[in-house]
């Protein structure tokens, strides 16, 4: 199997390879390979130019990377693979880098045909509404010969038709590597066009079709308006995926999934919820709204409520979280947790049934079971230079409006009073606090407004 990727796609207007651009959160490219590879194809290549650095890593170990230098056309970037391929007899798909959407069901329909007829070439198209811009398949009127018209190169007449050349074939090895070495580059664009190999196929009365009956799967991406599209089709798959394993969508369309994602049977996603990365959440979870989670777990019964934002984090079951929450990276939040309006998480591993329900900053904090965080408690982890961490053990009661000056420990069972500034380790079953002394000054507030009241120098009155 071989993708090729090696083209720019000036039509982007961008600095980044086309195939780079992604599709629910993944680059194009890797869309293309996974659909290949469920077939399990004995050798995977993948055809790279433009930034063919960044492309080789976003492909990884996934296939061997061959290095088309000067982009010269889809026919010329085939034949760079054929050192690679040397000794190779047998059927070799070939799909391209900007063709996200396509299934692996289709290709299996692909490769069957080709195999059942014994082509040297089976070019996988499709019927759609607007052809602009796509190779048009060119039949003979007795239906035997067969071409492909590329766009710039078609008349009037062959730009009429609708049944357009996806991109993606299944070739025989050894009949493709001899007709790329026999292809010219006489056409509107001066590229050596892998499409001319099929009329070669049919003058040999070798080369058949395949139509894909869904014409969404085989959009080749070569703007923004059609990633988009790509982008917009692939949610709709993806949501539909999710639905049928017994998920609800309250407004699917406002919902934005990663392929990588997971969601839970019984979960209700509510709108405006952006799941990014290997973001897995559990069963019967729900998520109210405005939620923008990235590469985060999320256990089962867990609600998530309005507004909240969590990035590499790790919450239990039935947690609550929100309105209004921010996990940051290595916030691991254990079973029955609360974590409430205003409050933000990081580097913390918070244990199991504790709370801190309003406007609170927790950074590199351990902090134990049962433990009740006050209103505005923050921990002051970071001195300029350093951060440190603050311990807090099981049971702790932390009033309201509480600085934890980290390093700090706060002993299992203490109390720390309202309003307090932990500076040093508290012993555990202790109470802390800092002594501010309360006044009261009696009938302060009628004298107050009085001497207000009264005209002062320089006021002129009404
Ligand atoms: C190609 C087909 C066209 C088809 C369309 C479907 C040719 C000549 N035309 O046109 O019939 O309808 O795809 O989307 O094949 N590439 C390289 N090296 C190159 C040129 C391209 O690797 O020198 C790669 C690109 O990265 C891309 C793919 O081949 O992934 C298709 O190239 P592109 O230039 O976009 O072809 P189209 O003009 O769209």
């Amino acid at each position: 199997m071989v993708v090729l990727a090696a083209g720019l796609g000036r039509r982007m207007r961008s600095a980044r390879a086309k195939v780079l651009h992604e599709v629910a959160g993944r680059p194009m490219v890797l869309h293309v390979l996974e659909a290949a590879a469920k077939l399990d194809p004995s050798r995977s290549l993948v055809v790279v130019g433009h930034q063919a650095d960044d492309v080789s890593e976003a492909v990884g170990d996934r296939a061997g990377c061959v290095l088309q230098a000067e982009q010269l056309g889809t026919g010329h970037a085939l034949s760079m693979t054929r050192a690679a391929l040397r000794g190779f007899k047998g059927d070799l798909l070939v799909l391209a880098g900007d063709v996200p959407l396509v299934r692996t069901a289709t290709l299996k329909r692909l490769l069957a045909k080709h195999r059942r007829t014994a082509a040297s070439v089976t070019v996988l198209t499709t019927v759609v509404d607007d052809p602009a811009g796509y190779g048009r398949i060119v039949r003979d009127d007795d239906g035997g010969g067969l071409r492909i018209a590329e766009d710039a190169d078609a008349s009037t007449a062959e730009k009429r038709i609708d049944e357009i050349n996806s991109a993606i074939y299944c070739f025989d090895a050894r009949f493709l590597f001899r007709a790329l070495s026999r292809l010219g580059s006489d056409n509107a664009q001066d590229e050596y066009y892998l499409t001319d190999v099929v009329e070669m196929a049919s003058r040999r009365s070798a080369a058949a079709t395949v139509v894909a009956a869904d014409e969404t799967e085989v959009l080749g991406v070569d703007s923004r308006a059609a990633l988009a599209s790509a982008e917009a089709l692939m949610q709709e798959r993806l949501i539909s995926g999710w639905m049928d394993k017994g998920v609800t969508f309250v407004d699917p369309a406002s919902v934005h999934l990663s392929v990588d994602t997971t969601i839970g049977r019984d979960t209700v996603i509510g709108p405006q919820v952006k799941l990014d990365g290997a973001t897995r959440i559990g069963r019967r979870c729900a998520i109210d709204g405005a939620c923008h989670l990235s590469e985060t777990t999320v256990g089962d019964g867990t609600r998530v409520r309005w507004g909240v934002v969590a990035d590499h984090a790790s919450v239990g079951n039935d947690v609550s979280l929100g309105p209004y929450a921010h996990l940051r990276p290595a916030a691991e939040l254990a079973d029955e947790v609360h974590i409430g309006n205003f409050v933000e998480v990081k580097k913390s591993r918070i244990g199991k049934g504790s709370k801190a329900n309003h406007l609170s900053y927790i950074g590199d904090a351990e902090v134990g079971e049962a433990v009740n965080i006050g209103a505005g408690t923050i921990t002051c982890n970071y001195d300029g230079f350093d951060k440190h961490r603050t311990v807090i053990g099981d049971r702790v009661q932390i009033g309201s409006d509480t600085q934890l000056v980290a390093p700090v420990e706060i002993g299992a069972d203490s109390y720390i009073a309202a309003g307090s500034t932990v500076s040093s380790d508290v012993e555990p079953g202790a109470l802390a606090f800092n002594d501010k002394k309360q006044r009261t000054r009696k009938n302060w507030v009628k004298n107050f407004r009085k001497r207000q009241s009264k005209p002062r120098r320089g006021d002129k009155g009404s």
